[in-house]
């Protein structure tokens, strides 16, 4: 069949490189796509959100599956336009994309189906806000009620670091619509883990555990970026954890959504921190993470093609995914200055070099097609993701290849991975 992956990142280079395993993939689609897509799948430059764009184009074409990449299109509510126009597409409805949408909505469905999350209050208005402000104790965490792009969560030490998140927010409206509801909620501590599972509305198949790095220097210091590595599976979350985080989150999260009329079809992807009190839910996605996709997918040995239709078909019951037994870490090479201002343009060399090495695989981020050459083009430009017996070898077959790559204002992590294996 057909399949076309929405989105332009390191995220769907990574789905698209593992959909061309499946025997039931037989032409790929990306839109809009980017540098390396464009290698291994025909890319139409159609934006990720421009809904009425991409249906035209599935119609047309007559697309078998589509699976949708960023949050903004499932947001916006391109799974009811395929849906209603008899077209497969694997993701969550509108209302049920919500869950991410809306921290009020996903915090206040935690509260109903007794999913445990931070203790919390929601404020429409920056007085009452500020009233809360008096009372809390310190660090506390202020986030915007709707999608600002990842950066919507501020972890305040003070009150005077909280007063000007809510100025942000609500006076000064730096995410517009999005931070005109504001969350505060406590701050937890303990272990980051991420949490993904195919769902069809009733059933979930846990995917193997993974570790963002959000931070973007070295030993978690400087600000939060969409992600500068990843690693999987993450040894903090133990079996009898994710047994744990199934049963008090996941099949409670399907089952509160199905009580509100709502089918969860898609990829759930539960936030979790691993506290002294267990685990805790900090945030829901509704798409695949990156760039936990960029480490999870290589690992996969089970046909994600398979997978994604049958959670669209109802029918993933009884349903297994088979995971390579090695781990797996990626690194995320970035322009400097991100997630600031960063400079565009630069020519990537080493890449045909560093895929020789059979233990890893380069993922294209921000990256364009220029002159015949590859050239940076966003503020994560590559993810390279290295395979081994344990997260230590991960990380050399990882580095090695990163070490071979080369472009100008070119800055990544150099500890991704190493909290887990004792390194730090
Ligand atoms: P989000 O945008 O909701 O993914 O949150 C971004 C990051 O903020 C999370 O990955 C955590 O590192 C941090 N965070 C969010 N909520 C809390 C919380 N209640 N306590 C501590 N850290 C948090
Ligand atoms: N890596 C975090 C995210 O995908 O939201």
């Amino acid at each position: 069949m057909k399949i076309l992956v929405i989105g332009s990142g390191g995220r769907e280079h990574a789905l698209i490189w593992k959909i061309r395993q499946s025997p039931l993939a037989q032409k790929i689609y990306c839109a809009p796509g980017n540098g390396g897509i464009s290698a291994i799948a025909e890319c139409v430059a159609i934006a990720a959100d421009n809904v009425p764009a991409l249906l035209e184009f599935a119609r047309r074409e007559k697309i078998g599956l589509t699976v949708v990449g960023p949050e903004v299109a499932l947001v916006a509510g391109i799974v009811d336009a395929f849906v209603a126009a008899g077209l497969k597409i694997f993701g969550p409805s509108q209302a049920a994309a919500r869950l991410e949408g809306s921290k009020i909505f996903a915090k206040e469905f935690m509260r109903d189906n007794h999913i445990p999350t931070a203790l919390f209050r929601t404020f429409n208005e920056p007085t009452a806000a500020r009233q809360f402000l008096e009372r809390c104790d310190y660090p506390i965490v202020v986030k915007a009620d709707g999608l600002a792009a990842g950066k919507g969560v501020v972890i305040c030490a003070d009150k005077k670091a909280a007063e000007q998140a809510i100025d942000d927010m609500m006076g000064k409206k730096i995410f517009n619509e999005a931070g005109q509801r504001v969350v505060i909620e406590q701050c937890l501590q303990g272990e980051e883990v991420s949490l993904l599972a195919i769902c069809d509305g009733s059933a979930a198949l846990l995917l193997d555990s993974a570790q963002d790095h959000k931070r973007i220097f070295d030993d978690d210091l400087g600000p939060n970026t969409g992600g500068m590595g990843a690693y999987s599976p993450a040894p903090m979350a133990s079996g009898r954890m994710i047994k744990e985080i199934e049963a008090r989150v996941i099949e409670p999260t399907l089952r509160g959504m199905r009580q509100r009329g709502l089918t969860f079809r898609g990829i759930l992807y539960a936030g979790i921190m691993i506290t002294v009190d267990g685990p805790m839910v900090l945030e829901y996605n509704v798409r695949f993470g990156d760039p936990e996709t960029q480490a999870v997918l290589p690992r996969m040995k089970s046909d994600l093609v398979d997978l994604m239709l049958a959670a669209c078909e109802g029918r993933l019951a009884g349903k297994k995914i088979e995971w390579d037994p090695r781990a797996s870490v990626c690194v995320v090479m970035s322009a400097a200055g991100y997630p600031g201002k960063y400079p565009t343009g630069m020519t990537i060399t080493g890449l045909d070099a560093a895929q020789e090495n059979p233990h890893t695989v380069v993922f294209h981020a921000g990256t364009k097609m220029a002159d015949g050459h590859i050239v940076a083009s966003g503020g994560r430009v590559l993810g390279v993701t290295g395979l081994g017996q344990g997260l230590e070898a991960a990380m050399d077959q990882a580095y090695r290849s990163v070490e071979k790559i080369k472009f100008e204002h070119c800055f990544f992590r150099r500890d991704i991975g190493a909290k887990a294996v004792g390194r730090l």
